[in-house]
């Protein structure tokens, strides 16, 4: 087992109340994750590279359906700031599904995971710099709540802890399409922003 804890939502018992802090307390996991697929071989890679992909696609789908809607017309100049972000995730989507392709084995899979790391890390900071300072400044802690509820409903659905019995089959289970994990994660976020 690897020697890294990632922190999961739930460990501190801190409600969570803001959703800039939630935000970067999760790019914080996927920096943790990544390093830990980096730093794991066989089945442990291939277990971690999982979570890691889920946490991607249930962030990056809660920032598409919750926080960059309302930072494009909460602040000057949001518009743009929200087109360059998704363009990034747009991107950085596509790399992942290509590596999702790979075996976590493949020689061609680290090289591509630390170009993938990169571009989602630059990504991360670009939201941090241009876009949260400016939701922080925009809105009142209320909204910051809500938001926060619906980025801690699609959380729910991205494990980051390894699956128990890492070293045998339970890390071969099946990923299951991106795409679908996707789906579910606007549903749960809509469905927690109706009711918030
Ligand atoms: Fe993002
Ligand atoms: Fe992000």
């Amino acid at each position: 087992m690897s020697e890294l804890h990632t922190p999961q939502a739930g460990d501190d018992h801190a409600p969570d109340l803001d959703v800039v802090g939630l935000l970067m307390r999760q790019h914080g996991d996927i920096r943790n994750l990544f390093d830990e697929v980096e730093q794991s071989k066989g089945d442990e890679r291939r277990d971690a590279f999982h979570r890691l992909v889920r946490l991607l696609a249930v962030h990056e789908t809660a920032e598409e359906e919750v926080v960059h809607p309302f930072a494009g017309r909460a602040f000057e100049g949001g518009e743009q700031v929200v087109e360059d972000r998704l363009a990034e995730e747009r991107a950085a989507k596509e790399t992942l599904s290509a590596l999702d392709d790979l075996d976590t084995d493949d020689p061609e899979f680290l090289p591509k995971l630390r170009a993938l790391r990169t571009d989602v890390q630059e990504h991360a900071r670009a939201e941090e710099r241009y876009e949260f300072t400016h939701i922080r400044r925009s809105t009142d802690v209320t909204n910051l709540a809500t938001m926060a509820k619906a980025v801690k409903a699609a959380e729910a659905m991205a494990p980051t802890r390894p699956h128990p019995g890492v070293e045998s089959a339970a890390a071969n289970v099946a990923l299951g399409p991106v795409a679908a994990l996707m789906d579910r994660t606007k549903d749960a976020v809509r469905k927690a922003m109706k009711n918030g």
